[in-house]
């Protein structure tokens, strides 16, 4: 069957690139005689038929923009068969042959759900977390990182004037690619993530006072969200060193912000690639990231897809945060 309709919808966590993915879907499409639709709020705008036809204009400069034109949600009625029968109700009515649905894990799951009950479903992974298993990297992701680092940047500053400890908690939900990147990136005395099970005394506290016997006067430990408190450490650091320590968590901040060049590339060709997919006429595919290369797979691979801890990396950080 020839594609003639599609529609775009992103969903879950805003991430920085998004846009740059639907512009690339509008205008590849278009220019292959698609017709696109805009869905608004992700699954909850697919249940309630919030659907706009998209031209080459209506994308017109958003590629530097973070955050989502179409809006975003977190559709609970979704998750039921109930919430996913309205959409695919809307979709029959609306006669769209297929969906592109831009987000994180949920919204990959929310894919394969809604292409069991019959609507051809094409994945983009795009989550600051990186957690999509099926890809080796998620739009936003570099974005985050880098908002992240420069943010560290200048707690550093502080905590070099006055000789602290400064705790930051950064985001990533389970994952803790964030905080492992960052964390090497800002020369962190100590890395806490969700992958690693840690020894509060051997991986915090010995470093920070090995360190400190070898000169140093300010320290900085960086905590994924998914592995610990960054308040509850920051008060046992300071009890247990006697080192004056202070806990940020910088929050949303993480999620805006315009995107990075490799954000902005990598979304317009997973973009790209998704129409491709269309155009050679597949169903239910996942688009990914593998070894600097675009693919894909079938939605049903993705969601059963296991991400892979970077050891080495972890290791590196082991070694050169003395
Ligand atoms: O998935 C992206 C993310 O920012 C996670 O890092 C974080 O745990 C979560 O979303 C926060 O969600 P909310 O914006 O609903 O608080």
């Amino acid at each position: 069957m020839n594609i003639e309709k599609i529609a775009i919808l992103t969903s879950g966590g805003d991430a920085p690139g998004m846009n740059a993915a639907v512009r690339a879907i509008v205008r590849y499409a278009i220019s292959q005689k698609i017709s696109v639709f805009g869905i608004k709020r992700g699954f909850m705008g697919l249940r309630t038929g919030d659907v706009f036809e998209m031209n080459l204009r209506t994308v017109s400069d958003i590629l530097h923009r973070g955050g989502t034109v179409l809006y975003s949600s977190r559709d609970k009625k979704f998750e039921t068969d109930e919430g996913v029968m309205e959409a695919v109700e809307v979709c029959k009515s609306k006669k769209i042959d297929a969906v592109i649905v831009i987000g994180g894990d949920g919204s990959l799951k929310g894919a394969q759900a809604l292409s069991e009950k019959g609507i051809n479903c094409i994945f983009i992974p795009a989550t600051i977390d990186n957690d999509v298993a099926s890809s080796d990297y998620s739009i936003g992701f570099d974005t985050a990182m880098n908002t992240a680092m420069e943010m560290v940047d200048k707690i550093r500053d502080t905590a070099q004037s006055h000789e602290k400890c400064s705790v930051v908690e950064v985001m990533g939900r389970h994952c803790g690619d964030i905080a492992l990147s960052t964390g090497i990136a800002v020369g962190a005395t100590a890395i806490l993530i969700p992958e690693v099970t840690q020894d509060f005394e051997k991986d915090v506290i010995s470093r920070i006072k090995y360190t400190q016997k070898m000169g140093k006067r300010h320290f900085i430990v960086i905590v994924a969200e998914g592995s610990a408190k960054s308040t509850e450490i920051a008060k046992k650091i300071e009890v247990e060193t006697g080192i004056h320590s202070r806990s940020t968590i910088l929050g949303h901040v993480q999620r805006g912000g315009s995107p990075t060049l490799r954000d902005r590339v990598v979304a317009s060709s997973m973009g790209c690639h998704a129409v491709d997919i269309l155009m050679r006429g597949e169903k239910n595919r996942a688009v990914a990231s593998k070894c600097g290369n675009i693919i894909d797979c079938s939605l049903d691979s993705a969601v059963e897809a296991k991400k892979i801890f970077d050891v080495d990396l972890y290791e590196n950080a082991l070694h050169i945060s003395i």
